[in-house]
């Protein structure tokens, strides 16, 4: 039998997305499985599906969390092991102008979230993290603690557009009410910004003049359903490299992008077969990477490269 990588889920909804992991598990379409699925709502749908198939689950009541933290402000700190000053250096998520009050009210709450996320997590051992409509943001604490090496990012989001166009909630939204012709998805690695990873898979889907909010959506989800198992086949066969590439622009500037590359199927059976007369064992390293090895939220600001 090959191989399984060990997959995480993150959701907030009924879990179209989780089901079409699980079958494409189920089928051997992919060579994973499912470790367990968390969530941020304890009411989500998605949940008892995978109750269903005796997959462990956990629940980080984000909301709870909020109102504690607006109800009794003054008790509330950070997480021991999180560097506040590291953290607003290498955020993306609000304007750095942001007034410091505000910082706090946006941070502190998601960041005790997060603590708690990143205790069921490391009790749960997986090679991969999904977000499969999980709609919370992650802060730069928790994805360098999950992030074991800045240079193989494992954190995968999937969203209703094709990025960069129509970052945030509401992305088939966002895609009809703008009176686009192709709508899509993307399936890409998680960064300090919001949907603004690395992209690994996207595809595209006409919008014609009858077509409602409904049917863009449907459309949309029929093709994430596809997309999602195939991005995960991708991680698991070990084909994906993130790499920084350099563009000349205009007038002698350069612009810098940190970019997908896959690794060809032949040339990754000879890198593994390398690999294992060296000695190395599992998921293979990036050639040049400068970092590898634990380390912890304490050592945010690692990937600063992203
Ligand atoms: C999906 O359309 C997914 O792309 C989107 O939420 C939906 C979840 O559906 N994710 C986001 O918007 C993330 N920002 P599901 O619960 O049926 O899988």
């Amino acid at each position: 039998m090959r191989h399984q990588i060990k997959v995480g889920v993150l959701i907030s909804g009924g879990g179209s997305n989780l089901r079409a992991i699980f079958e494409a598990c189920q089928t051997r379409k992919i060579d994973a499985r499912v470790a367990f699925v968390g969530s941020d709502n304890p009411e989500v749908s998605g949940l008892e599906r995978a109750r269903k198939r005796r997959v462990p689950t956990f629940v980080v009541d984000y909301k709870a969390i909020q109102v504690q933290y607006s109800q009794h402000r003054q008790q509330m700190t950070l997480p021991a092991d999180c560097n506040w000053k590291r953290l607003l250096k290498f955020q993306r998520l609000r304007p750095a102008d942001t007034p410091h009050e505000a910082l706090e009210a946006f941070f502190i709450p998601r960041l005790m979230a997060e603590a708690r996320l990143l205790a069921y997590l490391r009790q749960q051992p997986f090679d991969l993290l999904v977000l499969a409509g999980f709609m919370r943001t992650l802060t730069p604490y928790i994805i360098d603690g999950i992030n074991l090496d800045p240079h193989q990012p494992r954190i995968m989001n999937i969203h209703p557009a094709l990025l960069p166009a129509f970052p945030g909630v509401d992305g088939y939204g966002d895609t009809f009410r703008y009176g686009c012709r192709v709508g899509g998805c993307t399936v890409h690695f998680v960064d300090y910004g919001e949907d603004t990873g690395p992209i690994i898979g996207q595809r595209a889907f006409r919008i014609d003049p009858g077509d409602s909010l409904e049917t863009v959506r449907q459309r949309g989800l029929a093709l994430e359903w596809e997309l999602y198992p195939e991005c995960i086949q991708l991680f698991a066969e070990n084909r994906l490299r993130v790499i920084r590439k350099e563009y000349p622009l205009r007038g002698g500037r350069m612009v810098s992008r940190r970019v997908v590359e896959f690794v060809p199927r032949v040339y990754q059976k000879v890198i593994e077969r390398g690999a294992v007369a060296c000695g190395r064992s599992d998921r293979l390293e990036h050639q040049g990477d400068g970092h590898k090895g634990t380390h912890g939220a304490a050592d945010i600001g690692k990937n600063d490269h992203q």
